[in-house]
């Protein structure tokens, strides 16, 4: 991973402007599931390494996006970007990031950047499907799924069909593979919203409701409710929640046992993912879906 970082810190002295590298010198390092995938794939060469940096850059301007979309404080444990420095610089420097990874892209085989270029449109288009569907309730899993898959599950399918390409491999397997693996990821992110812990999180817990985005936990819990519950949960969505309420929709979650069953959907997906790949006994792909599930950030 630090060869990744070092190239990204590379793509970003070239771009000669001081101010960037000032504004990303609080942003902490990610994951970087989507490069850990790409090189279990396709191995470590030069060129595999530059497509995991340009990936990796796209997913930093998507959050950079995010965070101003969500007007989000905190991202990775440190003030987000538009926080410290406001909305038109963290917009403009999720653009600065975003042209620059398609134009290093540009100068490689064009098959990769047309799968990242049609994954990153997709993104966006998850984002807005996003945004549209926190307008009201949101109880249709299937819209839900949908969205989950444009958003974030897209851009990990991408970078494992590259991984695969690189290594002359079936792109459609491992393809369905990180699609899979995406869309458990997502699932397992919006249950750690409602578990999980602010300090370990490194953003603030059980804030999509507020942002009025009722994730899969929500539409299971919004199933189980008799009518005078569903509306007493209606009335909590995207609001701040005192105490007392937070422990309401809490108790609920667990009454119902709601976490348990939204985790049982996420391994269902993660074990498609395994499936999808099962003839290739890639032990590190199994690996990363096992993590990617049991992780608490
Ligand atoms: C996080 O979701 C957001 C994403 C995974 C994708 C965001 C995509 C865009 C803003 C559009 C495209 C960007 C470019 C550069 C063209 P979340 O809000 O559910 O997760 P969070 O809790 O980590 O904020
Ligand atoms: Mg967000």
């Amino acid at each position: 991973m630090e060869v990744i970082d070092d190239l990204i810190k590379q793509f970003l002295k070239e771009l000669d402007y001081q101010p960037i590298l000032e504004m990303l010198v609080n942003v902490r390092s990610g994951k970087k599931l989507r490069s850990k995938l790409l090189l279990a794939i396709s191995g470590e060469t030069k060129e595999a390494f530059k497509i995991c940096a340009t990936i990796e850059l796209i997913h930093l301007a998507s959050l950079l996006h995010d965070d101003i979309i969500d007007e989000s404080n905190l991202r990775r444990g440190s003030k987000s970007v538009n926080y410290e420095f406001g909305t038109k610089n963290a917009l403009m420097l999720g653009d600065i990031l975003y042209s620059k990874a398609f134009y290093e892209l540009s100068q490689m085989n064009a098959k990769y950047a047309s799968i990242i270029s049609d994954a990153v449109v997709k993104l966006a288009i998850g984002e807005l499907m996003d945004v549209n569907l926190s307008k009201s309730f949101n109880t249709d899993k299937e819209k839900y799924l949908t969205m989950i898959y444009n958003k974030t599950a897209i851009l990990i399918e991408a970078s494992a069909k590259c991984g695969a390409i690189l290594a002359g491999l079936d792109e459609n397997s491992f393809g369905e593979y990180g699609k899979n693996l995406g869309l458990a990821f997502q699932m397992i992110d919006d249950i750690l919203d409602i578990k999980g812990d602010d300090e370990i999180l490194g953003k603030p817990a059980m804030a999509d409701f507020k942002e009025g985005k009722a994730t899969l936990p929500y539409i299971y819990l919004f199933e189980s409710l008799d009518k005078q519950g569903k509306n007493q949960l209606k009335n909590l969505f995207k609001k701040d929640l005192d105490e007392e309420e937070k422990i309401w929709i809490k108790t609920q979650f667990k009454q119902k046992e709601i976490l348990e069953k939204a985790i049982l959907e996420a391994k269902k997906y993660a074990t498609n993912a395994v499936n999808a790949i099962q003839k290739y006994s890639n032990q590190k792909l199994i690996n990363i879906v096992e993590a990617m599930i049991d992780r608490n950030f």
